[in-house]
Parts: C-alpha cells; sequence; structure tokens
C-alpha cells in the first residue's frame, strides 16, 4: 500500500511536468473557431527584445503563409500589377531602390519615402506621421490608397473569394472560408511580425563574434557621445535603434509636410515624424520622409550642422552646438552606422515571395 502510494505520488509529481513541457512544444493552437492552427515559433535573435503578439492574432503556421501570398500577390490592386513587395522588395532592404517616393499603380508619385519593414513588429504606430495605430489597421492604407494600390476592400475580397486557392487557404488560416477585410489584415500582420532582422557585423561584435575596425569603434563612441552625435537619445542603442516616437529635427524652417500634426491636428505636433530604425541604414537611402538626402554623409552633416531652428525642433537639437563634431567624428560615425547592416537579412527566403 505504502509503495502504491509513493508510486503514485512520484507520478503526481512527474505528469505536471511532462504536461507543462507537452505545452511547450505543442504546435496545435486554438482559436475558438473549431479548427486546428499550427503555432508559428517566432525566432528573436538575441539583438533583440520579445514581441507583444496581439493575443486575438496570434501567430501560425497557416495564417503567416497565407499573410505572406497576400504581400506578394498583384491580386490587392486595383489593375493586378503591383503588390506589398513591389515597393517593399526584400533585395533592398525592404523599401524601393533609390527612389525618394514611392510611384503607385497609376504611376502617381507619393509624397513620402518607402518605409523598411523589418523590425516592423516592434512599432506603436505606422506610417511617417503614425496615421496607422495598429500593424492590422495599416494593412488596408496601402490596398485603398489612390496613389498606391488604389483598390477597393470590397473589391479585394471579392477577387479573393472567386479565387480557386485562397478560400481554403483562409479557412486553414482562420477557421473560415469566407474572405474578409479582417482576416486579409490579420494575415498581412503576421507575415510581417515575422520580417526580423538582427544579424549586422554590430550584432556580431556584441556576441563577440567579430571585430570593429578602430573608425567603427570611434563612430561608435561618438553615437553615444552627448556632447557630439547623441543619436541614441532617439535612435535607442542595440536592439531596434529608434524609440518609435515623434520628433522634428529641423529638416526645415517651415516643414512642407506638416507630418504628426496632419493626425493630431495639435501644433505641438508640426514637422514631426517617426524615428526611423538605423539598422540596415547603409541600405535604405534616399533618407528622411521625403528622401531629401542621398548618403549617410548629409544625415549626419544635417545633425551636426544643418538643421533649421523651428518650432517644435527637439530639445537635443536646440541645446546641441553646431558643428560640434570634427571631419573625423562625422566619417566615423558613418563607418559606425554602416556596421548596422544585416546582409544575411536579404537572403532569407522566408521573406521573400514564395514559390
Ligand atoms: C506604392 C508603393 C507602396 C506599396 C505598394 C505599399 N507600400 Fe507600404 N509604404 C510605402 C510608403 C511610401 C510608406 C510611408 C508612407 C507614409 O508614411 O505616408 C509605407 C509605409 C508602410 C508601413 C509603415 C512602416 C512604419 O515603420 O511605420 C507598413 C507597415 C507598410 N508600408 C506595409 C505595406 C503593406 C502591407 C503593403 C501591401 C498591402 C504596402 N505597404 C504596400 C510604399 C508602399
Ligand atoms: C531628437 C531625436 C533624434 C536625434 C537626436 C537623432 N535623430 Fe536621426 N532621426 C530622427 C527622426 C525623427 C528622423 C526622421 C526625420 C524625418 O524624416 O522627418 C530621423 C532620421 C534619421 C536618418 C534617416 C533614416 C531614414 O531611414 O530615412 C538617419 C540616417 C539618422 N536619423 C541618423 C541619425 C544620427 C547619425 C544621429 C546622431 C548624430 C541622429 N539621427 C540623431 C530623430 C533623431
Amino acid at each position: 500500500m505504502s509503495y502504491r502510494l509513493h508510486k503514485m505520488n512520484k507520478y503526481a509529481f512527474i505528469i505536471p511536468i511532462v504536461l507543462f513541457a507537452a505545452c511547450k512544444i505543442d504546435p496545435v493552437i486554438d482559436l475558438n473557431d473549431g479548427h486546428n492552427h499550427t503555432h508559428y515559433n517566432l525566432n528573436i535573435p538575441a539583438g533583440l527584445p520579445a514581441m507583444t503578439i496581439p493575443s486575438e492574432n496570434p501567430l501560425t503556421v497557416e495564417g503567416v503563409a497565407l499573410g505572406r501570398k497576400l504581400f506578394y500577390d498583384n491580386i490587392l490592386s486595383a489593375n493586378n500589377t503591383q503588390n506589398c513587395g513591389s515597393c517593399h522588395q526584400l533585395r533592398n532592404y525592404t523599401v524601393d531602390s533609390n527612389l525618394a517616393y514611392s510611384t503607385g499603380i497609376d504611376g502617381i508619385q507619393g509624397t513620402r519615402n518607402a518605409m523598411p519593414l523589418f523590425n516592423i513588429g516592434y512599432a506603436k504606430n505606422f506610417f511617417w506621421d503614425g496615421g496607422a495605430a495598429s500593424l492590422e489597421s495599416q494593412v488596408i492604407g496601402p490596398i485603398t490608397n489612390p496613389i498606391e494600390m488604389h483598390e477597393t476592400m470590397a473589391n479585394v475580397v471579392d477577387k479573393l473569394q472567386k479565387h480557386p486557392e485562397y478560400p481554403t487557404l483562409f479557412k486553414k488560416a482562420f477557421g473560415t472560408d469566407v474572405v474578409s477585410s479582417k482576416y486579409i489584415m490579420y494575415a498581412v500582420a503576421q507575415f510581417e511580425r515575422t520580417i526580423i532582422s538582427a544579424n549586422s557585423k554590430f550584432d556580431k561584435w556584441k556576441k563577440g563574434e567579430a571585430t570593429l575596425t578602430a573608425e567603427e569603434e570611434r563612430g561608435r563612441l561618438v553615437y553615444l557621445d552627448a556632447n557630439k552625435g547623441d543619436c541614441t537619445h532617439c535612435h535607442s542603442y542595440g536592439s531596434t535603434f529608434t524609440d518609435f516616437d515623434f520628433r522634428n529635427t529641423g529638416l526645415d524652417s517651415i516643414p512642407e509636410d506638416r507630418g504628426r500634426y496632419l493626425i493630431t491636428l495639435n501644433t505641438a505636433d508640426d514637422g514631426k515624424f517617426k524615428t526611423p530604425s538605423l539598422r540596415n541604414v547603409a541600405k535604405t537611402g534616399p533618407y528622411m520622409h521625403d528622401g531629401r538626402f542621398e548618403n549617410l554623409l548629409q544625415c549626419v552633416e544635417h545633425y551636426n550642422k544643418n538643421f533649421h531652428y523651428t518650432n517644435n525642433l527637439a530639445g537635443e537639437l536646440k541645446t546641441a552646438v553646431k558643428g560640434r563634431m570634427s571631419e573625423q567624428d562625422v566619417q566615423d560615425l558613418v563607418a559606425f552606422l554602416n556596421t548596422l547592416t544585416d546582409e544575411e537579412f536579404i537572403k532569407n527566403t522566408a521573406f521573400d515571395k514564395p514559390k
């Protein structure tokens, strides 16, 4: 008897551990739609923090695959000639090649520079002015934008519903073969959250797998020095290289594009734009919301001496001494920015157009 009890206790102890371990690797998740979906295991590299995924739209293998297919499908545009990847090209680090402004389906140019999509799952607001508050709601923007894909959601839903493959793919991802705007947004957002980049020379250096040259190391210190670059105040050093906040960096005395103000209608936001990540920045030019600068040297010289004193100018620049960085500092800083390029990223076929 005592032996049996002992045995039972032993099992009582073991079973929860086994169940817990099973949960951790359990590939099936229940979205309360009566269907099983496969958990998508998002691999976050050492250089980045954990990502908060909205509980109503967990990542599933089926959802990510559907989102990826939609992202690269011309069916989302009015004349079936453009997809998200037309402007967010993987081979160009998810931006247009060298275009200041993106060109939409009718050949009309927008007024803003395409933004990169890597590590987008960490952002709080979307677009240069933060006009979309979630990655899900953002998806509608480019589809219906008259200058971008110029399509209506009703048409997109209709085209996908009549398509030979999509209804089955929606069923696998969301348990229903009725195509809807909601699940188009959910699927594309799921795919976007998987697009991660954090394997630059800088990351390798942090892990002790690469060494910075003397120039790059000096540039790293300029970046951090509050009396020189002071870049880290906004482009947070390490991790995502942005704090995602909105700032006026004095590009113009009177901003032509009023940026964040267009969303909040608060004059304190005039000329403020979302701080972009500096990861892969050597590859995402031209620079700033309107693509006005062609190279990183011009960007650094803007902060060093070319910024304008204007209403709402960021505090860091109001107090910054013009010309505080020497020519050497500027060159070193550019060399450091070049260490933030992740060359493996554009070779990752999981982010590319599905075969
Ligand atoms: C015609 C080119 C073009 C197409 C097509 C396009 N985009 Fe964009 N994308 C842009 C531009 C330009 C911006 C910046 C717009 C702004 O701030 O006003 C942008 C911004 C974004 C952002 C915000 C990034 C951030 O850091 O805030 C996301 C997300 C995005 N696009 C996803 C998509 C998705 C998903 C699609 C397909 C449904 C798509 N884009 C189609 C050009 C394009
Ligand atoms: C006060 C906050 C702030 C500081 C300090 C700051 N930046 Fe920026 N940075 C921004 C914002 C905001 C933008 C976008 C501005 C726009 O387009 O209107 C930007 C844009 C950039 C861009 C263009 C990126 C792109 O994809 O277009 C580069 C490069 C850049 N900053 C580098 C630096 C460097 C290097 C430093 C230090 C010398 C620095 N920044 C300091 C906020 C800041």
